[in-house]
């Protein structure tokens, strides 16, 4: 009895070694290949480093490669325009919503391919396979961070000329509410008399000021809803300044629990 006990045990245990061990196999012999049958994402696979595509590292010059400071700083001319601007600033009582806009295809187009877009902020559309890691950046180009707003995250943008006060107050009111932030400076795409925006999935709201409570209520109302949630973590670093201070298991400090 006893040794027939044993036998069976001895049999379970090279069973699961087995099939342990051809499980490993498989997996090593698929090809991480660029191209998948994934029609929705124009069949090109994402979060996947590829030379041949996209490895968030290098040939990314078509959008932003690291060595050029133009579209984030606060130039001699965009400061004038920012100036100019100011009492437009003061007398815009509301913030400006734009929600529900139209889904456009969320194809990922490899680094070689220039992908431009029919709106300043878009909240929806083709963009690179990568996607940045959650944090602050001094800037990220829209063809990364659409792919942050397609997996529920939340984008916030400011003008480079905007008062570092309230940039630091917009940052600090994203970052303590939702892990899943991308925060940038952006002086191409914000205009001057709404020098901050914060962006999701098919929905963004654009401020003259800094405003705690539109940021909130925003966050709130559209983060995680992206259509493609996945806890994985991006790929893409370029112009990472800090990653978010809370954990991905801690939820005390923040106003939406996303996991
Ligand atoms: C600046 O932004 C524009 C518009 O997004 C883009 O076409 C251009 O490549 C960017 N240039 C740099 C150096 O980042």
């Amino acid at each position: 009895m006893r040794a027939s006990g044993r036998t069976a045990v001895s049999a379970a245990l090279l069973w699961l070694v087995a099939a342990v061990a051809v499980r490993a196999t498989m997996r090593a012999g698929i090809p991480s290949t660029v191209f998948v049958h994934d029609p929705a994402h124009g069949n090109v696979r994402m979060g996947v480093k590829s030379e041949f595509c996209d490895n968030g590292e290098t040939h990314l010059e078509l959008d932003w490669d690291g060595s050029d400071d133009s579209n984030f700083t606060c130039t001699p001319s965009r400061r004038q325009a920012f100036e100019a601007e100011s009492e437009a600033r003061a007398a815009a009582a509301k913030p400006e919503f734009h929600l529900s806009e139209p889904a456009k295809p969320l194809h990922h187009r490899c680094t070689s391919q220039a992908i431009s877009y029919d709106k300043r902020l878009p909240t929806s559309g083709p963009h690179r396979p990568l996607w940045p890691v959650w944090g602050r950046y001094i800037y990220v180009p829209a063809q990364r961070w659409l792919h942050s707003l397609e997996h529920g995250g939340i984008v916030g943008l400011y003008h480079p000329c905007a008062p570092a006060e309230q940039v630091e107050a917009f940052a600090d009111a994203i970052a303590g509410c939702l892990r899943r932030h991308v925060i940038a400076a952006d002086g191409v795409r914000l205009r001057p008399d709404r020098p901050f925006a914060l962006l999701a999935y098919r929905n963004k709201v654009l401020m003259a000021n800094y405003d705690r409570g539109t940021v909130e209520s925003f966050i709130l109302s559209h983060a995680l809803r992206g259509p493609e949630r996945t806890p994985r973590q991006g790929q893409y670093s370029l112009g990472l300044v800090t990653r978010p201070a809370m954990s991905q298991t801690t939820k005390t400090a923040s106003c939406v629990p996303d996991g």
